[in-house]
């Protein structure tokens, strides 16, 4: 298994590109089983989880063409509606073909997905938001089966905002019969650009980005160009790591809108931060000024940037707070931070108490999962010494080539077969 081998205390300077967003980019390829005809999507990003969804879309019978940050699905010669245990046990967002699939043909069979190290991620609010639109849903043997003739549009409220759970039920409700309304519904940017893809395929949706949203039924959806969004997550990663660093760092091809939450957190540490159209610089020059952030779904701050902002807070003058509030453990990375020197204590499972120390000391560690593996490759970009983190494929599921960016900055950092 690859290591990331990083000996730290360079600045970061220089200008970065971000790659399409992940979490844009599946629940827009899982649309594709809703048209009996091609999508093509450009800016795709390099990741292992597009092609987990590509090859479970092959599975299912679709064909697909796969060219450098390019892909095409032609849904038109899907012919199977189970998603099997082994393609989804590697990417819990598989959930997302189950609406598609429920709309498109009826009928759905797509395993359970498991939990994973943040938490147990349950999939209730899609499975009652599916039987509110007419869906019959049984579990057997760690599959979800779904069955409706045909879905009928209903009002739907979450019990909290779910950013796939309002994708799945957004994507089944474009092909039910009559209107559904969605309520509490998630806010991200990736919901925004979901359906702005669904209108131009032939949807009629309004409300996308506010915590109401009405689609009415159609009934069929017709080919279209997709173009992903930046990553907003990726983006964030590369502001923390240019602010931890005490560096000077252009951010190229990103949506300063998308990542507000943390821009203001991030000005709060001192750190400068100039947004333009479509790029953003972040430099850091004076001492970080420790920051409580609660997580919060969007616009609030990002549980996919908590991780990240957790190193910058380890090198802070002085104490701070940060609040989980969207996932039961999503603190691990905080063991492999204090075996390179943090301060760090956990309480009640879900509040983290930060003290800043002078400099972390370079240490072999393990990632366990996506975001928590890019705090830990920055925490390797501060410390002193050399760090080797190992498991960084849980890194290379949601960063295209994040060693070669970081290097071209001027981080010490390389992989190591
Ligand atoms: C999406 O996961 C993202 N994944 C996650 O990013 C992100 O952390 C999360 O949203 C929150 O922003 C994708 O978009 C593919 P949720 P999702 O449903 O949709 C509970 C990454 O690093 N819940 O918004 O699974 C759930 O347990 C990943 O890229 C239920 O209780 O998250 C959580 O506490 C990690 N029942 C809260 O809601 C449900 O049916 C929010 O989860 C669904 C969710």
């Amino acid at each position: 298994m690859d290591k990331i081998k990083i000996v730290g205390g360079t600045p970061l300077s220089g200008e970065v590109t971000i790659s399409g967003a992940k979490n844009a980019a599946l629940p827009l390829i899982a649309s594709s089983i809703l048209v009996n005809g091609k999508l093509n999507f450009t800016n795709v990003p390099n990741l292992m989880d597009i092609n987990s969804i590509r090859l479970l879309l092959e599975d299912l019978g679709a064909s697909c063409k796969v060219s450098p940050g390019c892909l095409e699905v032609d849904g038109s010669s899907i012919h199977k509606i189970e998603a099997e245990y082994d393609l989804v046990r590697k990417m819990r967002a598989s959930i997302l073909v189950l609406g598609p699939l429920v709309a498109r043909f009826g009928h759905a069979k797509v395993s359970l997905p498991g939990g994973c190290a943040i938490g147990a991620r349950p999939v209730n609010m899609h499975l009652t938001g599916l039987e509110a639109l007419g869906a019959t849903i049984n579990l057997d043997h760690g599959y979800i089966e779904a069955k409706a003739d045909r879905l009928i549009g209903n009002e739907i409220y979450f019990d909290i905002p779910t950013v796939t759970g309002t994708e799945n039920l957004m994507m089944a409700a474009t092909l039910a019969k009559g209107t559904t309304v969605l309520r509490n519904a998630a806010r991200e940017p990736e919901i925004i650009a979901l359906a702005d893809a669904l209108i131009n395929m032939g949807a009629k949706i309004t409300g996308a980005g506010t915590t109401i949203i009405a689609i009415e039924g159609v009934q069929s959806l017709n080919s279209c160009e997709i173009d992903i969004i930046p990553d907003r997550i990726e983006t964030g990663t590369f502001m923390v790591a240019a602010a931890a660093t005490g560096g000077d760092v252009l951010i190229k091809g990103c949506m300063p809108d998308h990542i507000g939450g943390l821009i203001s957190k991030l000005k709060a540490t001192g750190a400068i931060v100039d947004t333009f159209e479509d790029s953003l610089r972040v430099k850091r020059k004076t001492p970080i000024k420790s920051v409580d952030i609660k997580t919060l779904p969007y616009p609030g701050f990002p549980t996919d940037m908590q991780a990240q902002f957790m190193t910058l807070m380890t090198i802070a003058d002085g104490s701070s707070i940060i609040h989980e509030s969207i996932f039961e453990n999503r603190f691990i990375h905080a063991n492999e931070l204090l075996r390179m020197g943090a301060d760090i204590s956990i309480s009640g499972g879900n509040i983290a108490s930060i003290r800043g120390v002078d400099k972390l000391q370079g240490a072999e560690i393990m990632a366990s999962d996506l975001r928590a593996s890019a705090s830990l490759v920055i925490a390797g970009l501060i410390a002193e010494g050399t760090t080797v983190i190992s498991r960084v494929y849980h890194m290379d599921r949601g960063y295209e080539a994040i060693e070669k960016k970081f290097s071209s900055l001027g981080a010490n950092i390389k992989r190591i077969k």
